[in-house]
């Protein structure tokens, strides 16, 4: 029996993890959720999995959620970074999901790896913001991350087994988002509701804009060198509209090897929970006939998409711009969803903090927050610059 906390549990990943526990009973065991504001789905959840220890982002929530009642055995960790950390490092936890949004959950993915567990990573912040700090903790501690995204996650099955010497690249697939095959000027008018209609994937709000910019991408290029070690330039990104190859590495003597299959979740999330071994999962089948039918490959599109170009840039400078880099983007991306900015100002937001920023070394927590909270506030600045007129 494996024993997960999961931070994030009210959220797409979330659910779809206890979906996952729902399907293997047998296997798997929650003893921690955490969620952000949503009391109700959190209240509902501990009444059915009955947790040792919960949490939520604010004392209003866990408020609410004791009005709601909670299970006698279900124990309240605490509010904000402190009560993920609990969750995170609660004594009868194996494995932490972290599938929460945003960044508030690095503290509790520190903490876990120094209490030894095991960590499956569906947020891919963290490793923009901290890889350096994340992974040098996790080989000390010889602790695993198990890579959640469903790229990284077909990465780590292609390369099961291999030598890291026999990677000549690797390459990660993209659905294009909505807006694949536009111009950079059709752009400038497309609303929130219009880039939220992802083609492929149903997921949480700020990843469906990320997918939409190619940020998403972006982020994911510089998450495949932290988890995997290769450099920016043998990570390549090919659009890939049907989202049957979720990623792919290629040998030193030319093989390219692939993992395929539905475009679901589940999959590479009991993946990471069954790890080392495999579990039978019936109803994740692909038909590749009817349902996938033809496979299509296109190069990106940077100049009506910069962000990947953006967090190529990043990754290649390294130091503190990959932090600037992912607080700029969530703060343009927040400020697009509210409609008080428009699509293509995404873009254009990151680029001038990033600009207007001098890059240093960041090797300790405080002094990624510190560049975090900069980079928040700068790009805060030019986002009002550059508000809608509605
Ligand atoms: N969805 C996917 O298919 C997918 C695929 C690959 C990677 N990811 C990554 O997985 C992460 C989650 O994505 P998602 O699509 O599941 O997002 P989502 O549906 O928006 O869910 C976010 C979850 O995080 C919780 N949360 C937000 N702020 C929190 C805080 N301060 N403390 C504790 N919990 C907090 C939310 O709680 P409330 O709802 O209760 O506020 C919710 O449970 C992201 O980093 C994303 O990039 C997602």
């Amino acid at each position: 029996m494996k024993r997960i906390a999961i931070l994030g549990s009210t959220g797409s990943i979330g659910q779809s993890a206890l979906a996952v526990v729902d399907a293997h009973p047998d296997r798997l065991q929650v003893v921690g959720l955490a969620a952000g504001e949503n009391a109700e789905r959190l209240a509902a959840q501990i009444a059915r999995y009955r947790p040792r220890v919960a949490a939520m982002a604010t004392g209003a929530a866990i408020d609410r959620l004791q009005r709601i009642g909670l299970a006698p055995d279900t124990a309240i960790a605490g509010s904000g970074r402190d009560g993920l950390v609990a969750v995170a490092s609660h004594p009868d936890v194996d494995l932490v999901l972290c599938a929460s949004s945003g960044t508030e959950a690095l503290e509790a993915v520190l903490a876990a790896i120094e209490h030894g567990r095991t960590i499956a990573l569906a947020n891919k912040e963290i490793l923009v913001m901290a890889g350096a700090i994340v992974t040098e903790a996790a080989e000390r501690k010889g602790v695993a991350i198990l890579p959640v995204d469903s790229e990284h996650n077909a990465i780590h099955q292609c390369l099961h087994g291999r030598a890291r010497r026999e990677i000549r690249r690797l390459v990660l697939t993209a659905s294009g988002g909505p807006f694949r095959g536009r111009t950079a000027s059709e752009l400038t008018a497309v609303s929130a509701d219009d880039a939220l209609k992802h083609p492929t994937w149903r997921m949480g709000r700020k990843i469906t804009i990320d997918s939409a910019t190619l940020m998403n991408k972006g982020l994911e290029v510089i998450e495949a060198h932290w988890l995997f070690g290769v450099d920016g330039s043998q990570i390549d990104v090919v659009i890939h509209p049907q989202s049957v190859i979720h990623s792919m590495v290629e040998l030193i003597d030319g093989s390219v090897i692939a993992q395929l299959g539905v475009t679901d979740m589940r999959l590479p999330i009991q993946y990471a929970f069954s790890y080392p071994d495999r579990w039978a999962a019936p109803q994740l089948r692909l038909d590749l006939a009817t349902a996938a039918g033809r496979l299509e490959f296109e190069a990106p599109d940077t100049a009506a998409f910069p962000c990947l170009a953006l967090a190529y840039r990043a990754l290649d400078e390294a130091r503190s711009l990959p932090v600037v880099l992912n607080a700029a983007n969530e703060v343009a991306v927040a400020r697009f969803l509210d409609r008080r900015l428009g699509f293509t100002a995404i873009a254009e937001v990151i680029a001038r903090t990033m600009a207007g920023h001098n890059p240093a070394e960041v090797t300790t927590l405080s002094a990624v927050r510190a560049v975090d909270r900069w980079a928040r506030e700068y790009s805060q600045e030019i986002a009002r610059g550059l508000e809608l007129k509605v």
